[in-house]
């Protein structure tokens, strides 16, 4: 993406349609369509699939929930990405300007401003637990995990210290504000083509260790052996709102950086790409996970795993790697530094969402817009940093189902879930009936001339079967608040 990001000065969308190279000129545009593929999957892929995915598991009865995971992301999570990047690539606007432009003189927009509050929302415990992951490289470097050491006590004394919360908390926002203010196709799109794949390796390495360490059995028939009897209401709801958070949509991640896209490239693979990338790897980490709690002696499904799951279940992984201390000390260290990167490409999209309203709408100028966002994400987090054992009363907010919840957990309930939902509702709305199936389709031909079939089968998912099966279940939420663990 190229650094300057002023809007092209035009409400017209169809005029950005036709001078396609002068509004790229103006506007910045990716350098090329793997660089986009590369920078949504690095929005995609992070804290979502390597923390909440094996917890999402693990809470929701295993392989029944992987199933219903699967069935989420390609009848409902790729439609809808597939909707937003349209939308973007169109309007070629920030979310709050992509509504304006193709839904004027109306209240759509704020679908727009509903994704930046939950863009802000979710940047501000998501850095918290992407400071965790800070922390947990300069344990694992300093051999903090061996074979005798109790991770639930490390993670405890960690979680409780305040200063060490806000401390790798400031330093990861101030992170993502340094690369959002450089400019992303220098820094992200580049380093993105070496941490990915080396994520992967890492990834494939731990599985492997997992997998065969003694006692995984149980772990493993956990996530693979798929136990009807426990696929109810709860597991749906949380298999959809994991594949909203997990793809970045429902907010306007996916508009923001589709509308950097050139009209050459193809959607429908982009968006494929993007989808597989992000499903593939979310599954490897449940088998990285879940044989390690089971080992941990936690009985995925009963004891329910809370905010803090991988940094108490992983370092009893690292601890049993070969050549003790050594293969531990480097697994664990290049797997937190990698698993932070992972998490600050994804934040880098959260504040891009709220960064580009401010510049696109507000005319901000681009450094100001992202440091002013990033302090204030700063500041709202403040509460989740401290909501997990610093400070008592915000260790428990409410009670849900006989549970107490943190405020961290309680943000990502509301933003990472509920608001994610609600805006994936809308934004399939928007472009199946409001904007007009027809129109989205025009705009998905440019660069894929032939999407006759495919774009049928896709009308009928976003125009119906997203609206309804989301709708259905925000209206049992409402009713039974308490589905959403
Ligand atoms: N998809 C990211 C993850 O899995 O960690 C989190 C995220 C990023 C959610 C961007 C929403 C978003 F717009």
């Amino acid at each position: 993406m190229a650094d300057e990001q002023s809007p092209n000065g035009s409400n017209d969308a169809n005029g950005a349609q036709e001078q396609d190279s002068g509004a790229a000129s103006k506007r910045g545009i990716w350098g090329s369509k793997a660089g986009f593929i590369l920078a949504a999957a690095g929005s995609a892929i992070g804290l979502g699939n390597i923390w909440r995915f094996p917890t999402e598991a693990a809470n929701n009865g295993g392989a029944a929930f992987l199933l219903v995971y699967l069935a989420c992301v390609v009848l409902i999570g790729l439609p809808v990405m597939l909707a937003e990047i349209t939308l973007g690539r169109h309007t070629r606007k920030d979310p709050v300007g992509a509504f304006k432009a193709i839904c004027p003189r109306s209240l759509w927009w704020l679908v727009g401003a509903l994704g930046v509050v939950t863009g802000l929302a979710i940047l501000s415990y998501y850095s918290v637990v992407a400071g965790w992951t800070l922390g947990y490289v300069v344990r694992t470097a300093g051999h903090t995990f061996t074979s005798d050491s109790d991770p639930n006590a490390i993670f405890g004394a960690f979680s409780c210290c305040w200063w060490q919360q806000i401390l790798y908390h400031l330093i990861f926002m101030a992170l993502c504000v340094a690369v959002v203010m450089g400019g992303v196709r220098a820094g992200i799109e580049r380093w993105s083509k070496i941490l990915m794949p080396t994520l992967l390796v890492m990834l494939g390495l731990l599985v492997v260790r997992s997998v065969t360490l003694p006692g995984a059995g149980r772990g493993l028939a956990f996530y693979l052996e798929p136990d009807f009897s426990k696929l109810d209401f709860k597991v749906i709801v949380a298999g959809l709102g994991q594949a909203f958070f997990s793809m970045s949509l429902g907010m306007g991640a996916m508009i923001t950086y589709g509308s950097y896209l050139s009209r050459k490239d193809n959607l429908v693979t982009s968006a494929t790409w993007v989808g597989l990338a992000d499903t593939g790897i979310a599954i490897l980490a449940g088998f990285m996970v879940l044989p390690a709690l089971a080992i941990a002696g936690i009985t995925p499904g009963v004891d329910e795993g809370g905010a803090g799951m991988i940094f108490t279940v992983l370092p009893s992984v690292f601890s049993q790697m070969p050549w003790e201390p050594y293969g531990g000390i480097v697994f664990g260290t290049a797997f937190f530094i990698l698993l932070a990167l992972a998490a600050l490409t994804s934040a880098v999209s959260l504040l891009e969402v709220v960064t580009a309203y401010l510049v696109d709408e507000r005319k901000w100028p681009r450094k100001r817009a992202t440091a002013a966002v990033g302090g204030l994400a700063l500041i709202v987090g403040v509460p989740s940093a401290l909501g997990c054992g610093a400070v008592a009363c915000l260790s428990k907010v409410v009670e849900l189902q006989g549970k107490s919840v943190g405020f961290l957990e309680l943000m990502d309930k509301v933003f990472g879930k509920l608001t994610l939902t609600l805006g994936a509702l809308l934004i399939s709305l928007v472009v199946g009936w409001v904007w007009g199936i027809g129109k989205a389709k025009d705009e998905i031909r440019h660069g894929n001339s032939g999407f006759a079939v495919l774009g049928s089968v896709w009308s009928f998912l976003l125009r119906f079967l997203c609206p309804l099966a989301i709708a259905t279940i925000l209206v049992f939420l409402i009713i039974d608040p308490g589905a959403i663990r």
